[in-house]
């Protein structure tokens, strides 16, 4: 039977800001190779895995084939060296508005709560916030092979938690990620602007509440 039982949140850009940071990084990793990206571009980079990412920058500049894949690597360790630097002050006050209590109320539902997010980073990330133990599973991003648009880490964590994807809601904040939760054949929740393709669209994550969380399931 169809019935609500758990949520699967994205991480960067719903549950903290994060997405910005992630934007700063590349910028600097790609100036520092004469490659010019803006927030438009970056749209595109959101829910993409760290080399693939790389990947769309120097595809953008015209340099796909101007690095060995070693030196690859160096560019992308470069990158999460700025991104882990630009987090190093994270902390609670940095969770979204809304969030924190719409987690209590989720767990006080007693529906499920799971993490689908491609970055590396997201355990550490969930520490510094001290969300951690707000969730009952995180979809191990080491273990994905493919990034959003494809479903797996929602999959991934619907499968972690024990629950029929069918039974579980997404919430995204990029295009990449709404694909992949309605591939998983889940509801999608949107936030921000510009989306297409989710079941509810919220301009911030102030705006998320259980109850519409339940009602976008009944659609
Ligand atoms: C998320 C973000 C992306 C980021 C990816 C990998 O999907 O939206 O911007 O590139 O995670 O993150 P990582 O921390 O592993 O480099
Ligand atoms: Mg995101």
């Amino acid at each position: 039977m169809k019935q609500l039982e758990a949520v699967i949140f994205d991480l960067d850009g719903v549950i903290t800001d994060s997405a910005h940071f992630h934007y700063l990084a590349w910028k600097q990793l790609a100036a520092d190779i004469d490659i010019e990206i803006d927030e438009a571009f970056n749209e595109t980079l959101k829910g993409i895995s760290r080399m693939d990412s790389l990947d769309l920058i120097l595809a953008k500049g015209g340099r796909e084939k101007d690095f060995t894949l070693e030196q690859k690597e160096e560019l992308a360790a470069k990158k999460n060296a700025h991104y882990v630097e630009l987090l190093k002050d994270l902390s609670a006050a940095d969770i979204l508005p809304g969030i924190k209590p719409l987690l209590a109320a989720i767990r006080a539902a007693n529906l499920k709560i799971a993490l689908a997010s491609v970055s590396k980073n997201a355990p550490m990330v969930l520490a510094a916030l001290g969300l951690t133990d707000s969730f009952d599973y995180l979809a191990d991003a080491a273990k994905i092979t493919h990034s959003k648009p494809d479903p797996e880490i929602f999959l991934v964590a619907a499968a972690g938690l024990g629950v029929e994807p069918a039974n579980a809601v997404g919430i995204e904040d990029a295009q990449a990620g709404v694909e992949a939760i309605k591939s998983a054949g889940m509801k999608a929740i949107g936030v921000g602007t510009g989306l297409v393709g989710t079941d509810e669209l919220v301009s911030d994550t102030s705006k998320l509440t259980l109850a519409m969380i339940q009602k976008v399931f009944q659609i």
